[in-house]
């Protein structure tokens, strides 16, 4: 394919952006505005390939008859935002960025463990608003990490870096509900206990972590009955999506106490906020941050970009999903 057109939805890396201007005919966005359905509706039409991120909706009705764009390179590891199924169905091929935000995703998560631990967010905000009184032996105590439970939920890679993290660098014992059982030599490093029932897992951790991919088959997974079940004074940390979450119920629980603290970097609709959480002082809320560091973004990026080349060339694509 001679000199193919690509779109990028979102502002990229500038390594990146230069990277595939070198290579395509690249209509990058400078604003950074988000595209509207219908403007990428009509992408699909004018463009060979479509370079989306978490922020794009690329459903049915976007994909349309997909009269041009042969690809959906997606900026980003999760890919529920994509109509993977449509796509298929017309004949696009669709891949994503696994492997190189593991660690992000995985330090992001054991941030949120600590802060809401700590009661970091809630410090700083009564610090800052000159509310600290001083040092006493009963402010603002929260819960140390040692020989409690981290209960993962999916044990893919990013769960297995943060039950790493959490394990050696903090004490922390590890149990895990997935699927199915992890490598055992992984499984022995981290004397994981593996748990297939998720119900006996929420009753067992002390701090819940949820790694499963998005999608209707994970949807509302922590509802109102798997919050109830979860055990009193434990904590739920988010990294992976917000709809596996019913974000009522959890702030229903946090309120009532049921639920020590929480610590979101993911939402239902994003960028909106649920409501019920923005006046909890024991939810750490973050603005889906799990893998924004500069090396990771341009690594994303990067990979992105190695499967447009691959597309182009009539290659293998790296990181097919479809
Ligand atoms: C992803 O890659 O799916 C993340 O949510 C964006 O960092």
């Amino acid at each position: 394919m001679e000199r193919p057109k690509v779109l990028v939805t979102r502002r990229w890396p500038a390594e990146v952006e230069q990277a595939l201007q070198e290579r395509f005919d690249v209509a990058l966005n400078a604003s950074d505005r988000p595209l509207g359905q219908a403007e990428l509706a009509r992408a699909m039409d004018e463009y060979d390939v479509l370079c989306p991120t978490v922020s794009d909706r690329i459903d049915a009705a976007v994909i349309g008859e997909g009269t041009r764009v042969r690809l959906i390179a997606n900026y980003g590891v999760g890919f529920d935002h994509i109509d993977v199924g449509a796509a298929k169905a017309k004949g696009i091929a669709v891949t994503n960025t696994p492997g190189v935000l593991t660690d992000a995703t995985a330090d992001i998560a054991l941030t949120l463990l600590l802060m809401a631990a700590r009661r970091a967010g809630e410090g700083e905000r009564e610090l800052r608003d000159g509310r600290w009184s001083g040092w006493r032996p009963t402010h603002m105590v929260g819960s140390a990490l040692r020989d409690k439970v981290l209960g993962l939920v999916g044990m893919g890679r990013i769960a297995i870096a943060t039950a790493r993290r959490a394990k050696h660098g903090f004490g922390m014992r590890i149990a895990y509900y997935g699927r199915r059982e992890i490598d055992p030599a992984v499984a022995t490093e981290l004397e994981a206990e593996f748990f297939p029932s998720l119900h006996t897992l929420l009753r067992t951790a002390d701090f819940v972590s949820l790694h499963v991919p998005g999608g209707a088959a994970t949807a509302n997974l922590i509802d109102a009955k798997a919050i109830a079940e979860m055990k009193p004074g434990s904590y739920l940390i988010n990294t992976a999506r917000g709809l596996i979450v019913d974000h009522e119920a959890l702030a229903d629980a946090l309120d009532r106490g049921q639920l020590a603290g929480a610590g979101l970097d993911v939402y239902p609709h994003e960028p909106e906020v649920p409501e019920a959480l923005l006046g909890l002082e024991n939810v750490v809320l973050l603005p889906h941050l799990g893998s924004a560091n500069a090396e990771t973004r341009i690594a994303m990026g990067m990979k992105a970009l190695a499967n447009v080349e691959a597309f182009v060339n009539g290659n293998p694509l790296p990181d097919r999903i479809a």
